[in-house]
């Protein structure tokens, strides 16, 4: 397990060479794909049982044992019945280390594993959970999603790691799920870092709900796979890739076309410096389960759409328009970045793209960078940029109601010296704040009234 480890570290050591023009290739003997979870990286027993037996006794072992046929074996020959208790058995805080992975008889070859759930809703140090804690919608599902659902079960929660939403149950607002699940594995495939099912950002599923929301994207660059499943023309691919290429038979700490990986660093801070970047369709993802809420690809101030556009005005808040303000918008770019006067005399509302308030680049825009400081760089915000779901939500859970990024249940205002939801602190008082990053709908003044 050595050489794992080894080649792990070339991996993190070659990051900020990235930029570099060679490429970065992560060569070595013998198979060599950084293909986690399979091949090089972890172990197909790590997961699977082959008899549902070990010393003679049945495989039914940790906090979330005997959730489905119980005991006698689960399906798919896993070591639990429930796929989101068997993600979380190495991806919830405390377990997330092959020394302490919540599943028996795992080998301890020394891997690290991302969190998305902790065990007290406070992130610790030198790592970083840009989908959110989902320790916030697990006690309180109002909080974010509650894949609580495996496969075949989507009217009784078997997860016993995930509260089930007691509102929501397995039904997305605004949609519906066609394909019997609403589990960690809805949205992501754990085999490999990509593949022809899953795309090139965080293992996101390519066909997602049924749809497939990204087919082929290696003519964006994102990477070489060639995906069995079409396209679906209503819906725009994700053109992110956090996870690499393979080109021949090297695996390339690169996108495709040569651009640096726009994923932050999990297993550090998240910072200005330390960032996702988006590009393409992650409103056409979120859309996979929850379409009435989004305008379609094509969503824009130009056309009606029937969904959130309607009578040329707009009936629910635009996703995939972009922050252009020359087609007559009020609000976009300008709103975005607008300058400040309070009485600290500082201007608190970065000039440049504000990682807080995350936008979807355009495609062949790669002035944002996922490990250098964009805030306070005018060049890095664009007209052509768009927002999307994940301007306003997280992904997976937030301290907020409805997932939001910020506290949407609070005003539109923060003061001087107070700490922001990422745990950021004011350099005065700030109208541009949540809502009002983009609406000053008091204009740009800050002043604070003593009721
Ligand atoms: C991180 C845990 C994990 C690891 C490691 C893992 N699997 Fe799986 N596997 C799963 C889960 C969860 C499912 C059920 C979900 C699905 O079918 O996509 C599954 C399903 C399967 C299936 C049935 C569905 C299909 O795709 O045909 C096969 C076969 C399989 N795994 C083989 C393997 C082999 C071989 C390896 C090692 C190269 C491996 N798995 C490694 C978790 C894992
Ligand atoms: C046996 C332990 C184990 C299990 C079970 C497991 N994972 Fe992982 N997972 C890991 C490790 C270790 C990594 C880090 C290696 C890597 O990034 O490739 C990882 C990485 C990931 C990443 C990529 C994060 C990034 O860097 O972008 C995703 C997404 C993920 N896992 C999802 C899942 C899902 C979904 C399941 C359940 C179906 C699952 N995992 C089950 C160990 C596990
Ligand atoms: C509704 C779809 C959805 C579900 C359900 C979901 N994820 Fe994710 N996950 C995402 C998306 C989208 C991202 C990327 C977020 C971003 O880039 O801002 C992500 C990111 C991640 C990452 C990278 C770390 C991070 O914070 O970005 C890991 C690891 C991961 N998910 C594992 C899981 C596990 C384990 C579960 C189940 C407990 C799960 N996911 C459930 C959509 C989902
Ligand atoms: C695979 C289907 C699926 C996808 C994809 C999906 N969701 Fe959901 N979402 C659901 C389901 C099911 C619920 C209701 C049950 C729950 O909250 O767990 C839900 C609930 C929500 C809620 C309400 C949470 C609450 O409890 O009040 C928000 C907000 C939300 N989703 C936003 C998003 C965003 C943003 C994305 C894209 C990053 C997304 N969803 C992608 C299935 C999905
Ligand atoms: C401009 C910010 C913003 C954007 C962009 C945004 N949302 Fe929301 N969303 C919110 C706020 C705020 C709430 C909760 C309060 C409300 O509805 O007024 C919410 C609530 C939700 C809910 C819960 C609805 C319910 O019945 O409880 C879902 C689901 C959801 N959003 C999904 C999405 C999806 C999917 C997208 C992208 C297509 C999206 N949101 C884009 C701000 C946003
Ligand atoms: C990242 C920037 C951004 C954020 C944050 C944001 N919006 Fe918007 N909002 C826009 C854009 C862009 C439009 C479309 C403007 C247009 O087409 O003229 C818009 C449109 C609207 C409209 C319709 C305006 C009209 O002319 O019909 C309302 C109302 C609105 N937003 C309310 C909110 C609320 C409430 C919040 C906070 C929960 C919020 N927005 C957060 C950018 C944002």
């Amino acid at each position: 397990m050595k050489r794992i480890l080894f080649v792990l570290a070339i991996v993190a050591l070659s990051a900020p060479m990235a930029f570099a023009a060679a490429p970065s290739v992560v060569s070595g003997t013998g198979p060599l794909t950084s293909q986690y979870h399979s091949y090089d990286g972890l172990i197909c027993t790590d997961c699977h049982t082959l008899h549902g037996s070990e010393n003679g006794a049945a495989v039914s072992a940790g906090a979330g044992a005997g959730n489905w046929a119980g005991g006698a074996g689960y399906r798919e020959l896993l070591k639990k019945g429930d796929w989101t208790d068997m993600c979380l058995s190495c991806h919830k805080e405390g377990y997330n280390t092959s020394a302490t992975a919540d599943l028996p008889s795992v080998v301890n070859s020394g891997w690290t594993a991302p969190i998305v759930m902790t065990l007290n809703g406070t992130e610790p140090a030198g790592v970083s959970l840009p989908a959110g804690d989902f320790y916030y919608s697990n006690v309180d599902p109002k909080k974010g999603h509650n894949p609580a659902y495996t496969k075949g079960s989507m009217a009784t929660a078997t997860s016993k790691l995930m509260a089930a939403d007691t509102t929501l149950g397995s039904t997305p607002p605004g949609g519906a799920i066609t394909d019997s699940e609403w589990s960690c594995h809805s949205c992501h495939g754990m085999h490999s870092r990509f593949s022809g099912s899953y795309s090139a950002w965080r293992q996101i599923k390519r066909k997602v709900n049924g749809i497939v929301t990204t087919g082929d994207v290696s003519g964006l660059g994102v990477e070489t796979v060639v995906p069995s499943d079409v396209q679906n023309a209503s819906y725009e691919p994700i053109k992110s890739n956090s996870r690499g290429d393979i080109q021949g038979t090297n695996y390339v700490n690169l996108r495709k076309d040569g651009n640096a990986l726009q994923g932050a660093d999990l297993l550090a801070d998240y910072s200005d410096t330390n960032k996702n970047i988006y590009q393409g369709g992650f409103s056409s993802f979120c859309s996979a389960c929850h379409g009435d809420f989004h305008g379609g690809n094509g969503e824009a101030r130009t056309a009606d759409n029937a969904k959130t556009r309607v009578n040329s005005t707009w009936i629910k808040h635009p996703t995939n328009v972009t922050m252009d303000m020359s087609t007559g918008s009020k609000y976009g770019i300008t709103t975005y970045k607008a300058a400040v006067t309070n009485a600290q005399g500082t201007n608190p509302n970065p000039v440049g793209y504000d990682w807080r308030y995350p936008l979807v680049k355009a495609d062949a825009d790669f002035t944002v960078k996922s490990t250098v400081a964009s805030m306070t760089d005018a060049a890095t915000l664009a007209t052509t940029d768009r927002m999307s779901c994940l301007t306003c939500h997280k992904a997976h859970a937030s301290q907020y109601e409805n997932m939001t990024r910020w506290d949407t249940n609070a005003h539109s205002f923060i003061a001087n010296g107070a700490t922001d939801f990422e745990g950021q602190v004011s350099t005065g008082d700030n109208p541009a704040y949540g809502c009002g990053k983009c609406h000053q709908k008091g204009g740009a003044k800050a002043y604070i009234k003593a009721f």
